[in-house]
């Protein structure tokens, strides 16, 4: 099985990226596993041009062409979002602006090979879930429009930086078993 862990923050040492490490330490026990930051990436804003609703294809060609296959290769995708301003960091949200062409709500539409399942953990600075979950339910909704079966979220809370992820390791090592 390959999981496919997705450091949607653009920053690629900080907590995000050390929370991606450990989710993919305690994958790869059991499971092929490609960590990847949004920021490997080259991914131009979408134009809105709607092209795509009848193309099934957009008319640029760039990262989301090389993102898409990673997500074409996994078996699982977990996304790793910050909170930015009570959000999905901006470059995440433009990658999913760009999967248009895969959202099931128009036809034609590009379609992922199917059985994938999705899971999602947010982070923020400050202490209440509440803005973990909106994040979690952006995740859980662009999944649904690929047909991606949302099956966990974690949300943690009071997270600045990468020295704040030690303590909660365990947290996480246990949603890692749910996967
Ligand atoms: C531009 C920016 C905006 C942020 N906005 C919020 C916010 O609205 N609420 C919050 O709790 N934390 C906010 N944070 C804090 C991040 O969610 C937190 O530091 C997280 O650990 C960042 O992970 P990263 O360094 O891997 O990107 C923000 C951080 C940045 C850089």
């Amino acid at each position: 099985m390959n999981v496919l862990v997705i450091n949607c923050s653009p920053v690629r040492n900080g907590a995000t990226a050390e929370i991606v490490r450990i989710v993919s330490r305690q994958l790869s026990g059991k499971y092929v596993v490609e960590p990847v930051c949004i920021d490997d990436y080259d991914i131009h804003f979408c134009r809105g041009c709607r092209v795509c609703h009848t193309t099934a294809a957009c008319v640029q060609h760039d990262g989301v062409d090389r993102l898409m296959e990673r997500f074409e290769w996994a078996d699982v995708i977990v996304s790793v979002a910050p909170s930015y301003w009570a959000d999905i960091p901006g470059q995440f949200k433009v990658f999913i602006d760009r999967c248009t062409p895969w959202c099931n709500t128009h036809e034609p539409h590009a379609k992922l090979s199917g059985g994938k399942r999705g899971y999602a953990i947010a982070l923020r600075t400050g202490p209440s879930m509440r803005e973990c979950e909106r994040i979690i339910e952006s995740i859980r909704h662009f999944y649904g429009h690929l047909e991606i079966e949302s099956c966990g979220s974690l949300g943690l809370c009071s997270i600045e930086y990468k020295e704040a992820v030690a303590p909660r390791e365990r947290e996480i090592i246990r949603f890692c078993d749910s996967i």
